[in-house]
């Protein structure tokens, strides 16, 4: 029980400082919407996107609740990553780089001061780092 509190303390004490400096609910999902736009007219992303996703609602909606998990520990998200991008067919190294750099783009040009720009980038490249080794590291 004690443990339990503490996590929810702790939790608490994460989302508190994660909205006082701007990374909220409502800047993730426009964050989202306004990325995965970019991402749908991208010369090399949008055709690897729009190749596999019919549902394009229910993709934003879902990454909006990645985000929300990975930034504010809301734990609405449960799939995994992983798996779903080594399925992925066409995707090479150099995809990895220009997601980043579309992404720390929008980020920058939406986020109200830097704090909130390095608190995404730490996390996204840390991901992108994880889910390339995962697709293209052979011993
Ligand atoms: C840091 C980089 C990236 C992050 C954080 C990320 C995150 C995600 C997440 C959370 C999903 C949903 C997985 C699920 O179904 O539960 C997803 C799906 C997808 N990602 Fe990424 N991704 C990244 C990079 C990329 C890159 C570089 C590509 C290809 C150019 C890519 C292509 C896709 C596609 C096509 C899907 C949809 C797959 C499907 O619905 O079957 N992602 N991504």
């Amino acid at each position: 029980m004690e443990n339990i509190e503490h996590e929810n303390r702790t939790r608490e004490k994460l989302i508190a400082h994660a909205n006082s400096i701007g990374v909220t609910g409502e800047f993730i999902s426009d964050l989202v919407d306004e990325f995965y736009s970019r991402v749908r007219k991208h010369p090399s992303l949008g055709p690897i996107f729009n190749d596999k996703i019919q549902d394009w609602d229910g993709h934003i909606y879902k990454l909006k609740h990645f985000w929300a998990s990975v930034c504010l520990h809301s734990g609405t998200y449960s799939g995994r990553p992983m798996p779903v991008h080594m399925a992925l067919k066409n995707v090479e190294p150099f995809h990895f780089v220009q997601w980043l750099e579309l992404f720390e783009q929008t980020v920058t040009e939406l986020a109200p001061n830097y704090d909130v720009v390095e608190y995404f980038m730490e996390r996204a490249n840390r991901i992108g780092q994880s889910l390339s080794l995962g697709m293209f590291y052979r011993p």
